[in-house]
């Protein structure tokens, strides 16, 4: 079938964009911060209530919903040939500890929106239409992000998955057996025809440009470091200052390193140390241990490798003149992705046809897009969101725009069911 012949198959169809917009709220109750975001981390009680809200309305849509060994949850709508594939759209719905309303959350209740269409309007599809719940996104609580669709695409193995620990020590199996969502089929035992995934764009482009949708071409590389540097624990009064191995100090020169090698690389490179636990974390205590994370990203995975020989260099430097003992362990290594061009193609065309304002982009933030499209043929859907902030409280993104997404979503589904 060509291009045109497919994308006329779609007919005129959209979603109820009041309906997602109130999903999108109503789901925003659990976790809900008193700031109006959302702290909802991985395989918490505030999981498990989504998750369970999630099956409810769902099945509402006639669908059988069902989760793997990972938690993973999959909502299938049957085709006519259900021993095909299935299309797939999906995101996640777990948060970050501070995390707003929208990331995560747009593409999952987008999903459903479209499937609520394709209930509503009786259409029947070819393959049958899956929506996925991706456990553990964020890697916020577990880390690393895109954990359980990593485990999906075999980029780690579920064991190791299994046995990750949060910073309190709590282990992924165990927290996942807690919340009644580990499932009997095996990660990655599922067949995927394609994969679409819908997300705010979580950076400024879109509302700069005054574009609607944005067509992701990929996903930019990223890596993540642990660094444990040891001195000693002393007295902050008798200790003379040369006599001190204060580990914080000079965490402080790496942090600073981190910040100066991202802007001394390519102009998109960026760098971050978002943890930090100092110990024993007491007001007269010269600090004797502290642990923190980098993340270094780029859209050229050769600059990320040099940012991270930067550091290395300069953080075995400063550990070295400071007589401390350093530790660094690189736990994440996400190359550069590029995403199908059909796939790319069926967004573009669904973002003409409904006449919305349409750009190309990269995506400075990891989905799990990134592994599905080891998969199966991959593409992501952007939506503006106020100032490009995310992983915060006051995320925020138009109505409007949320529904365009998802229109975008629903007929970049039915056309990749037609030509697939
Ligand atoms: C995921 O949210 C990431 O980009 O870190
Ligand atoms: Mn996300
Ligand atoms: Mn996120």
């Amino acid at each position: 079938m060509s291009t045109q012949d497919a994308s006329g198959a779609v007919g005129n169809v959209t979603v109820n964009g009041t309906k997602l917009w109130d999903d999108i709220l109503e789901t925003a109750r659990f976790g809900g911060t008193p700031k109006g975001g959302i702290r909802r981390l991985a395989l918490t009680e505030e999981d498990r209530q989504v998750r369970d809200w999630f099956v409810r309305a769902c099945e509402a849509l006639g669908c059988t919903v069902s989760h793997d060994s990972m938690g993973n949850q999959f909502a299938r709508r049957p085709g006519r040939e259900n021993t095909l594939p299935p299309i797939t759209m999906g995101s996640h719905l777990d948060t970050q500890p501070t995390g707003g309303k929208f990331d995560g959350i747009v593409g999952v209740l987008g999903g459903l929106a479209v499937l609520r269409t394709l209930h509503e309007t009786g259409r029947e599809t070819r393959h049958p239409i899956e929506l996925i719940n991706w456990t553990n996104e964020e890697g916020s609580r577990f880390a690393p992000a895109m954990l359980s669709s990593g485990v999906f695409a075999g980029v780690f193995t579920e064991q190791e998955a299994l046995d990750t620990k949060d910073r309190e020590g709590v282990r992924f199996g165990d927290a996942l057996e807690g919340i009644g969502y580990r499932g009997a089929e095996s990660c990655g035992a599922h067949p995927v025809a394609a994969y679409f995934e819908l997300h705010i764009e979580q950076g400024p482009i879109l509302e700069v440009e005054h574009k609607t949708i944005g067509i992701v071409t990929g996903v930019q590389g990223m890596r993540w470091y642990e660094v444990t540097l040891r001195g000693q624990d002393a007295h902050a009064g008798s200790t003379p200052m040369r006599l001190r191995a204060d580990a914080l100090v000079t965490a402080a020169r790496m942090i600073d390193a981190v910040q100066t090698i991202a802007l001394a690389h390519g102009p998109d490179s960026v760098g971050t140390v978002g943890l930090i636990e100092n110990r024993p974390n007491s007001r007269n205590v010269i600090p004797g241990e502290v642990f923190f994370t980098v993340d270094f990203r780029d859209p050229d995975d050769r600059i990320v490798q040099k940012m991270e020989e930067a550091f290395y260099a300069q953080a075995s430097d400063l550990a070295e003149k400071a007589g401390l003992t350093l530790e660094i362990e690189r736990v994440w290594d996400t190359p550069a992705v590029q995403f199908d061009p059909e796939c790319i193609a069926s967004v573009a065309r669904a973002a003409e046809t409904l006449g919305y304002p349409a750009q190309q982009i990269v995506s400075g933030a990891g989905h799990d897009a990134t592994y599905m499209a080891q998969v199966a043929p991959t593409a992501m859907i952007f939506v503006p969101c106020a100032g490009g902030l995310s992983h915060n409280e006051e995320e925020s993104a138009e109505p409007d725009d949320v529904t365009a997404g998802a229109n975008v979503l629903l007929r970049a589904v039915l056309e990749a069911d037609s030509r697939l």
